[in-house]
């Protein structure tokens, strides 16, 4: 039987992303972005993120389509992110495959947008997810540790941050640094002039009284936060301007990445040898953070764990990610979602 021809409608921060696959193979994955329109705010608004959805999103399917020489009529089917993401950048999206769907008598699959960063290891050569997976998904918008012993039916949240996101802090760090916005690829070259242990950061939640042990879980044993983090570097600006001294930008930027990166680490590799987990996948646009890939995949390769880091483009937000989770459950013959569902800007896993 032909693999499913299927298109990813992604719609829930600042990327207008259509994708296509047949099967698990990658056709097509076009990025519209707002970003730009952003940069002078230092931070998504979602009211701008919503109306630049409204005017990508045809000229973006146009494109897709022509990019992949395929034609809506020959889709089996559209998949959308239905959430978790900006309620009004969702909603933009997903009305927009309701009507495609409508228009074009294709069926409409829901799709879950943390699942769907997984679902980027099913565009491999193999087109299979590896047992024993886990994810790590790092980006402006979310932080989070999955077990994904079945991509389709069985996806568990073991850890998330319990206030800003990795790539937030990053965003508010750079502020107050005077970095450029978006402000992970800004503090990850100045850190790279940096002395990491210039400035002692706090490692928000690897306390005894959060950890636990394996036995005896404490409340956030595989959570993360990066507030306090925040404010302690705000702290040590503070004190450098009330001195009237310069502030040393790329030890604190080094210090600041290490306090992350150490954090997200740690609590990466507990929750995948307390869970079985042998293989890990990461996602997110933090994933483009060099010192993250080299200390998590050197901390996972201590205990047999490959990590894999997909190309860029498909860690950031996309519509590739959503096809390939919507032709997976397609060729499960799963039941379409139909076109009575809503966007759930809070979607758990
Ligand atoms: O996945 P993404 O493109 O968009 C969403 O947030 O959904 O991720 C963007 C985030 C921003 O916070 C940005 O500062 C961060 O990823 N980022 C990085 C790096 N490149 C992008 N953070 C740390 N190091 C980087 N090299
Ligand atoms: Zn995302």
């Amino acid at each position: 039987t032909a693999e499913p021809l299927v298109m990813g409608i992604e719609s829930s921060c600042d990327e207008t992303g259509i994708g296509i696959v047949r099967g698990t193979e990658l056709l097509t994955n076009t990025v519209s972005s707002s970003m730009a329109e952003h940069v002078r705010f230092g931070g998504v608004i979602p009211e701008i993120a919503s109306r630049a959805h409204l005017e990508a999103f045809v000229p973006a399917v146009r494109a897709a389509l022509d990019d992949a020489g395929v034609t809506l009529d020959q889709l089996d089917a559209i998949a959308v992110t239905s959430g978790p993401g900006l309620a009004g950048a969702l909603m933009v999206g997903v009305a927009a495959a309701k009507a495609l769907a409508v228009a074009t008598g294709k069926p409409l699959y829901a799709i879950n947008h943390l699942v769907a960063h997984v679902g980027v290891g099913l565009l491999d050569d193999r087109g299979e997810l590896p047992d024993g997976l886990g994810a790590l998904l790092v980006s402006g918008g979310h932080t989070e540790i999955l077990a994904v012993p079945d991509i389709t039916s069985d996806v568990r949240l073991l850890g998330a941050t319990i206030d800003d996101a990795a790539g937030e802090a990053y965003d508010k760090v750079a502020r107050l640094l005077g970095l450029s916005y978006p402000g992970g690829p800004a503090i990850d070259k100045a850190a790279k002039d940096g002395d990491p242990t210039a400035f002692a950061f706090p490692r928000g939640l690897t306390a005894g009284k959060y950890m636990g042990s394996a036995e005896n879980p404490g409340p956030h044993r595989y959570d993360m936060s990066f507030s306090g983090l925040k404010t302690a570097v705000a702290r040590v600006v503070e004190a450098f301007d009330a001195a009237g001294q310069p502030v040393p930008v790329a030890d604190v930027a080094a210090s600041f990445q290490e306090s992350v990166v150490d954090v997200i680490a740690r609590k990466t590799v507990l929750a995948c040898t307390e869970h079985g987990i042998t293989t890990l996948l990461m996602g997110g646009g933090v994933a483009a953070n060099s010192r993250l890939r080299e200390v998590v995949t050197a901390r996972c390769g201590e205990h047999g764990i490959p990590v894999v880091i997909p190309p860029l483009s498909l860690c950031t937000d996309n519509g590739a990610m959503v096809a390939a989770l919507g032709s997976r459950l397609v060729s499960q013959r799963r039941q379409p979602t139909g076109i009575s569902f809503t966007a759930d800007p809070g979607l758990p896993v």
